[in-house]
């Protein structure tokens, strides 16, 4: 993570939205902004604890004790954390102007997946072995999950 120190606005424009900004500033088939980042972590409670008292977030949500959902504005969340004993990127997402703008942001920047219309069954584990399987793209080369073992 990198915090970086609060830039204002030089000028109104500024303040638009990147697609309304002059087109030099605009990236074609850019995304709007981030939306929102999702990453597994080894001490829930700690990164809570950080996020909520050091950056100011809000919990907006839990997934029992589980996973917390954090925001900084009227948005549900900019932010989740999923405890699982291990840190880990899970995934991000962009906000984009429109659904033709989703189309130029998957036809030239970013894939919405790269498995398909569902998303491997690594993506809703969280051991080890699903953790590489989905890091490495294992499933997409062909190499299918095995099942998890007994708890
Ligand atoms: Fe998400």
């Amino acid at each position: 993570m990198q915090l970086l120190p609060h830039r204002p606005a030089v000028d109104e424009r500024d303040r638009w939205p990147q697609h309304a900004r002059a087109s030099g500033a605009v990236h074609l088939g850019g995304p709007r902004r981030l939306g929102h980042v999702n990453s597994l972590t080894p001490d829930l409670a700690a990164n809570e604890a950080f996020y909520v008292e050091a950056l100011g977030m809000r919990v907006s949500d839990r997934l029992g004790e589980a996973g917390v959902w954090f925001h900084t504005g009227p948005e549900h969340h900019v932010m989740a954390l999923v405890g699982t004993g291990q840190a880990h990127f899970h995934h991000l997402a962009f906000d984009v102007v429109d659904i033709g703008k989703m189309r130029d942001v998957l036809d030239h920047r970013y894939s919405s997946n790269t498995w398909g219309p569902l998303p491997p069954r690594s993506y809703f584990r969280f051991d080890p072995v699903a953790v590489e399987s989905e890091r490495e793209s294992w499933e997409t080369r062909g190499r299918l999950l095995p099942p998890p073992e007994a708890a």
